[in-house]
């Protein structure tokens, strides 16, 4: 096995893996970075949820993000244990605004971490009760905004202070000696820049009643990738928003952090599938389900391109709808949405899936005994080339 195969069509001669396995792009991500650090009007954390593959994490710190968002202890050791791999120094903010209070004294003690996000009082008694030192530690208040924005999962309905709660635990956190910050997430995958503006202009509202000047403010993930089906403007326009959007609402505008995971690294994977079964009936079998990395196609239709190979070259022709089962025995782990495949599919041919960075091998289960989580690197994206050679019919959905 090589370390960085040049293309699918050299990895598929090389081996006809039987698991599930992620191809990562390391120059699509590099460039997905690039347009963070050189476009957010703030600093860059990335959301590591959204895609916590060792391999994709020690790319990150390689170019240069140094801030993390992470959920649990396991996310900070992880990070902190690769930083330490690569010789690196990293900042970790630990937004998961509802943690265990042994979590919490661990992240603060063991770990050296020093901002946390909340979004009620008794998380509050909890910080309170861990922090020896609150001058030293930021506290960021999750809020929601009274509007509602088109997202495909709203975060808002778990997390979130109302604009009044909000301003009462703002004014508390900063009577109690934190660094006062509030944070939001407009929902991911959110397709408009309006969502952003209107937050921060809440985000003002509360720092003005509670009468805070803001530490930070972090404007949260949610930035769009570019699906078939769900799209939204350039980044260029959502950062244009947020820098705008904060020097109208604040007096003093505050420093922005943003903790995007989606978009960082969803077009710098790719995921190999391979049919294990074809019945009379047309329905098809693959190695990975939803069990495992095809979760968000059971939970939302974004539309995936796909690709198609048998004995390493592309195959295409007509493309006929297909109902596709994952590998498990569980009647559940069928996609509820047709895949469109070329008519001529069987079992053996692999299925190239790409956009799959984000809550694919993050989300998978080892359910029956089946794993998706190996990752191997290939420099050139298929997607990539196909789109470039303009023989798009190779790609489902366009
Ligand atoms: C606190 C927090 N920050 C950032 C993210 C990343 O969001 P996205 O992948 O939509 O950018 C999430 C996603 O759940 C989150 O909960």
């Amino acid at each position: 096995m090589l370390d960085c195969y040049p293309n699918t069509r050299h990895l598929m001669q090389h081996q006809q893996p039987e698991q599930p396995l992620y191809l990562f792009h390391k120059q699509l991500l590099e460039q997905s970075i690039d347009q963070f650090q050189q476009g957010f009007p703030g600093l860059l954390t990335y959301a590591v949820k959204a895609n916590p593959s060792a391999m994709v994490i020690k790319a990150m710190l390689q170019h240069g993000v140094e801030a993390y968002d992470v959920a649990s202890v396991a996310e900070i050791k992880l990070v902190q244990n690769l930083a330490k791999s690569l010789d690196k120094t990293v900042t970790l903010h630990y937004h998961n605004p509802i943690k265990s209070e042994s979590a919490i004294a661990e992240a603060w003690h063991q770990c050296g971490v020093r901002s946390f996000a909340l979004d009620d009082e008794f998380e509050l008694a909890k910080l309170l009760k861990q922090i020896p030192d609150p001058a030293s530690t930021e506290l960021s208040v999750r809020f929601v905004a009274p509007v509602k924005h088109e997202v495909i999962l709203d975060l808002n309905s778990k997390f979130g202070a109302s604009v009044n709660g909000a301003i009462k635990l703002l004014r508390k956190v900063h009577a109690a000696g934190f660094k006062a910050s509030l944070t939001f997430h407009p929902g991911t995958q959110c397709t408009q820049t309006q969502a952003y503006v209107d937050f921060i202009a809440c985000a003002a509202d509360i720092a003005k009643h509670a009468q805070v000047t803001l530490h930070r403010l972090n404007v949260g993930g949610g930035f769009p990738a570019s699906y078939v089906k769900s799209f939204g403007p350039e980044l260029a326009q959502y950062f244009a928003a947020i820098k705008t959007a904060v020097n109208t609402y604040f007096d003093v505008p505050p420093a922005l952090v943003c903790e995007p995971g989606r978009s960082l690294v969803n077009d710098s994977v790719s995921l190999l599938l391979k049919v294990l079964h074809r019945r009379e009936n047309g329905s098809l079998f693959l190695n990975d389900g939803v069990y495992g990395g095809l979760l968000e196609m059971k939970v939302v239709d974004l539309g995936w391109p796909m690709l198609c190979w048998r004995q390493g070259q592309l195959i295409d022709g007509e493309r006929v709808p297909f109902k596709v089962f994952g590998p498990t025995c569980d009647s559940i782990d069928v996609l509820p949405t047709p895949m469109y495949l070329p008519k001529q599919i069987q079992d053996g041919d692999y299925i190239e899936v790409p956009l799959m960075g984000a809550y694919s091998s993050a989300s998978a289960t080892q359910f029956n005994g089946f794993l998706s989580d190996a990752y191997v690197q290939v420099k050139v994206s298929s997607y990539c080339s196909i789109q470039q050679a303009s023989s798009l019919p190779l790609v489902a959905g366009l």
